[in-house]
């Protein structure tokens, strides 16, 4: 008598098989005790535990799951279903092959499962849909910015850099620029020194000296570069800051040229509008000495600004409309024979700039200490 309900499932001959024992390790025991049964039923045990150790995923082992084990269509239950309609002594031997075989079966489906759903877990997933992740830059120092631009400008004027080191002898910090021993300018230096002899350099100027022992002029050199003195820091005063000095070197060399050069400087950061001025000053290593200012860019040189209650003073310049830029002037004679130059021969001019000062200038930073803060808030500004 032909069992009621649906015909059984297929199975898909295209279905990937692998080798079911690792989930099992008794398979081979269950296909003998299964063939002495009814090689049949070995037959159809064997399929199904290599159909299920194959399903790559755990949809597809579900399928096939369903096709051997589900309640209507599955392979196992019909023939199960069929078992009244046997013989009695084919009804016990096929009943007792089948319940083994729904046994079996599904352990090695749970033992799959176990497999996969585990190797989901430790499987690094990708979600294409998410924004990436950008790898984490900095950005350039807005010092290093300003220095870069300088050199810029300067190689365009025809100087090479020299550098020299930050550690220096008081000789070339001091003594060959002209600073006698126990003269008081040296005090306005507030020098960091190391032994009585050595010092953290407190101005760039040393790099002169040291180039012009080393090299016959004429000579067209900036130097850039780290200073330190020993300064209570406070928002404008840091105890290690930066310069660039430049140097020209050669016959014939006028103040004039001095002027024309440090013009074409301060247009080229301020502008072609930018007024300057030259004021005299003392510098030791220079003579005469001179200190360049350029008109102040907030207050456009009247030295107020408008304010809530009417005009106010300046405080970028403090109300004087011109703001201090530089240091300057021809090199000292004494400078020259320090070096073995013969100043019969050649003269020269010299000049010295605050990098910071410059920076502050530009872009209205209020605090020198930001610039060794490395925030980097700080730095995308530039
Ligand atoms: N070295 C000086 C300082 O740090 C600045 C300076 C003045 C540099 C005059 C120069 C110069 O080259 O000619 O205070």
């Amino acid at each position: 008598m032909p069992a009621a309900g649906p015909p059984a499932a297929a199975l898909d001959p295209s279905w990937v098989t692998a080798d079911p024992t690792p989930l099992a390790p008794d398979h081979a025991q269950r296909l003998a005790e299964l063939s002495a049964l009814d090689p049949a039923l070995a037959d159809l045990y064997r399929r199904g535990a290599e159909l299920l150790a194959g399903a790559a995923d755990v949809a597809a082992l579900h399928e096939r799951q369903v096709a051997l084990l589900g309640r209507e269509r599955g392979i196992v239950t019909r023939g199960l279903a069929e078992l009244p309609s046997l013989p009695v002594e084919a009804r016990k031997v096929r009943g007792r092959g089948l319940n083994l075989i729904k046994r079996w079966l599904s352990e090695i489906e749970a033992a799959r499962r176990l497999v996969l759903e585990r190797a989901a877990e430790t499987r690094e997933t990708i979600d294409v849909t998410l924004p990436g992740r950008r790898p984490w830059v900095g950005h350039r120092h807005v010092l290093g910015r300003i220095r870069d631009e300088l050199l810029d400008l300067f190689h365009g004027l025809g100087y090479s850099v020299y550098e020299s080191p930050e550690v220096e002898r008081d000789e070339y910090n001091f003594t060959k620029l002209n600073f006698p021993p126990d003269h008081p300018a040296r005090d306005a230096h507030d020098t960091y020194f190391l032994t009585d002899d050595v010092l953290l350099r407190t101005h760039t100027s040393p790099g002169w000296v040291r180039a012009m022992e080393e090299r016959k002029p004429p000579l067209r050199l900036v130097f850039p570069g780290r200073v330190y003195r020993a300064e209570q820091v406070d928002a404008s005063h840091m105890d290690q800051f930066h310069q660039i000095d430049g140097l020209f070197v050669d016959r014939n060399v006028s103040m004039a040229d001095l002027k024309a050069t440090l013009n074409a400087f301060a247009r080229a950061i301020y502008g072609v509008e930018a007024r300057t001025r030259l004021i005299p000053i003392y510098f030791p290593f220079v003579e005469p000495g001179c200190q360049m200012d350029v008109e102040c860019s907030i207050c456009g040189g009247s030295g107020r600004v408008a304010g809530e209650g009417g005009a106010r003073r300046c405080a970028v310049c403090k109300g004087t409309g011109w703001i201090e830029l530089l240091g300057a002037g021809m090199v000292h004679t004494e400078v020259f024979r320090a070096v073995g130059y013969d100043p019969e021969e050649v003269t020269g001019f010299a000049f010295g700039m605050g990098l910071e000062r410059i920076a502050m200038m530009r872009y209205g930073i209020p605090e020198i200490r930001m610039f060794l803060e490395n925030d980097v808030r700080f730095l995308r500004q530039f």
